[in-house]
């Protein structure tokens, strides 16, 4: 099969904030990375600040507007700090943009060329749900860091091993699911590779459905998730109401060495979820042996699930922001290339708590 959108990865994901110097820094303590580059007024750019942070493969982008009417100032409003931008690094930049236009892709941004001594870069952006756009890049042209116009900053983390974006979960309005499914298989070809019903996510109080897309060459994974009624609201709900809308709920980052990453991550300070004890003592039974240390798992609250092709560790953050909204998970996968399903009930019971915390379930 061909691919008829070809994506070589994520290039970067980038988060609008109010004050991108702090956020940058947070990162940098809590998950290790280096800021590597910056942009904004000392370096010619009239209407943003923007901080690059590094660590392997992932690459985050802290931007703030530095003037009131920078045309997302409002929606930085609206959501509070959130993500804009799931930038795709692609071959060609004017045919990726043609071919999702003409497929009934909303334009954000026409393919333009930004270009200094170190090269060029020809950039695009589409919108998808939300306020959220994917930029399209391509920096064959380029040898210098990151985009045009950027200087380089040597301010480095210690990092906590996090090697590539694994999937970003999308959060659409009631019944909206199917409908960005669709458009991401009709207009950036991809497929769907699981569907989980309330029947496989539902608790007693809350349920949500969701649908795991995957771009063709299967580097980019994007489940999306819809509400679904329940006796009580689901965290989908309390997203949507907080963030003002659809949006990005959790980034995944892979860790080959979850134990390790997790112990960083907690002694900085870090909040996860935390699922009850006995969530541990039919562990082996549902998930066969695995080479972790079941005391250093449970130590740290990490879940473990299988799928038939192996199994996975992950855990999950609390937000990371004062609305309940962005939270991240870590995952180190042993073959499993599932989304670690039998989690699901433990998982939600654990938000659940959370929200009955807020006084929003
Ligand atoms: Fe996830």
């Amino acid at each position: 099969m061909t691919d008829s959108f070809p994506i070589r990865k994520v290039d970067h994901v980038r988060f609008f904030c109010g004050n991108a110097m702090h956020t940058a820094e947070w990162y940098r303590r809590l998950f290790g990375f280096d800021i590597q580059a910056y942009a904004g007024l000392e370096t010619g750019m009239k209407d943003e600040a923007n901080y690059l942070l590094t660590e392997n493969d992932v690459r985050f982008l802290m931007s703030t507007p530095l003037l009131p009417d920078h045309p997302l100032a409002e929606q930085l409003g609206r959501h509070g700090d959130f993500v804009q931008d799931i930038a795709f690094e692609v071959d060609d930049v004017d045919l990726a943009f043609k071919t999702a236009t003409s497929r009934g892709a909303k334009a954000f941004s026409g393919p333009r060329t930004l270009e200094d001594s170190f090269g060029k870069v020809r950039i695009a952006a589409i919108h998808t749900y939300g306020d959220v756009v994917h930029s399209l890049v391509n920096r064959d042209d380029f040898s210098g860091l990151f985009l045009p116009g950027f200087r380089p900053v040597d301010k480095k983390g210690d990092p906590v091993g996090i090697e590539f974006v694994d999937h970003c979960v999308g959060n659409v309005e009631w019944n909206g699911m199917n409908k960005w499914v669709d458009w991401y298989a009709n207009i950036l070809g991809f497929e769907q590779i699981q569907t989980f019903d309330d029947k496989d996510i539902s608790t007693e109080y809350t349920a949500l459905m969701s649908k795991v897309m995957q771009s063709g060459n299967g580097r980019v994974k994007f489940p999306i998730n819809e509400p679904a009624e329940g006796r009580k609201r689901s965290q989908i709900e309390e997203y949507l109401i907080y963030h003002g809308g659809p949006g990005v709920q959790h980034v995944a980052l892979h860790t080959s060495d979850i134990i390790n990453t997790i112990k960083l991550l907690k002694s900085r300070g870090m909040e996860f979820l935390q699922v009850p004890r006995t969530y541990y003592d039919t562990l082996f039974e549902r998930v066969g042996e695995i080479d972790e240390d079941l005391n250093d798992i449970a130590d740290l609250g990490i879940l473990v699930d299988r799928d038939e092709e192996g199994y996975l560790l992950q855990l999950f953050s609390k937000p990371v922001e004062d609305r309940p909204t962005l939270f991240y998970e870590f995952i180190e996968r042993k073959g499993a290339k599932s989304f670690g399903k039998g989690n699901f009930k433990a998982l939600f019971e654990a938000i659940e708590r959370e929200q009955a915390l807020r006084g929003t379930l």
